[in-house]
């Protein structure tokens, strides 16, 4: 039987390119988004999109209900659904905060919820990979709203995978640096940003998101099952290193 990975923000640049990889890898997949016909324009017909807000306990619940009833069980899961929030603190609105924790934290908290109490009904093991960010790692300016919600989506995979260790329900997390995918268009898409963007890093360049996919991918396989509660920073060493200042 093939292995089942539920993907959300699939419709994104990151859940895009994972649900590439995992495909490749040989999971079958259940796609979620927000809109179904975003969905249905990326992927193809044969595949499962569920539409679904997963930010909310029921959105969550009824994604992994519907994929239980239309392929079964995931036991692997990437929570791509997210947002980024360049903006101090003294000009992000309570409105503006609440969405980014939402985006970010409650539908980590709530998807993972999900899918650990689907996998404990039928005492399966599993691994989920959830998206945290340099900013929750090292103090970036203009970063307050984002780098709460991933900070605690840092703390959360540690504690997640310390509860459910002895389920052999594995949770990680990945932290990277700005990817290219849509989500920071306005910020790298003209050549004066990019570049500035790109001069942020000790190992300059912008993130491809394929090479995430691929480190999230793994993390998710049985090469990865004796890995637990890490978050892996993939940065070009902007939150570990400081080169020298010439
Ligand atoms: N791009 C970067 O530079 C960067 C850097 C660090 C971390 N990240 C993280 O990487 C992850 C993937 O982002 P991306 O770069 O692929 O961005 P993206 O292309 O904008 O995709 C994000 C997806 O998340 C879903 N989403 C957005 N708001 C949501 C909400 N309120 N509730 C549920 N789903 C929501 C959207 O799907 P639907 O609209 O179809 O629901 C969207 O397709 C996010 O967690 C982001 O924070 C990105």
């Amino acid at each position: 039987m093939t292995a089942i990975a539920m993907v959300t923000g699939a419709s994104g640049g990151l859940g895009q390119a994972l649900a590439r990889e995992l495909r490749q890898a040989g999971w079958q997949l259940a796609l979620v988004g927000r809109d179904r016909e975003r969905l249905r324009a990326v992927f193809n017909a044969g595949e499962l999109c569920i539409e679904a807000d997963v930010s909310t306990p029921e959105g969550a619940g009824a994604a992994l209900a519907q994929c239980q009833r239309e392929l079964g069980v995931p036991t692997a899961l990437a929570h791509c659904a997210g947002t980024t929030l360049l903006a101090p603190l003294h000009r992000t609105p309570a409105e503006q905060y609440r969405a980014c924790l939402s985006a970010n934290l409650d539908s980590a908290f709530f998807t993972l919820g999900a899918f650990v109490d689907a996998l404990r009904e039928v005492r399966q093991p599993g691994a989920a990979v959830l998206v945290s960010s340099v900013v929750a790692r090292i103090g970036v300016a203009n970063h307050e709203a984002i780098a709460a919600a991933k900070a605690g989506i840092e703390g959360l995979t540690r504690s997640a995978a310390a509860t459910y260790a002895t389920s052999r329900i594995r949770v990680n997390a990945v932290a990277p640096g700005i990817l290219d995918t849509p989500a920071v268009a306005r910020i790298i898409g003209n050549e004066t940003g990019r570049t500035a963007a790109a001069k942020q890093y000790p190992l300059p360049g912008i993130g491809d998101p394929a090479d995430l996919a691929r480190l999230m991918a793994w993390l998710l396989s049985e090469q990865a099952g004796w890995i637990t509660g890490q978050v892996w920073a993939m940065d070009g060493g902007f939150s570990s290193v400081r080169p020298l200042v010439r």
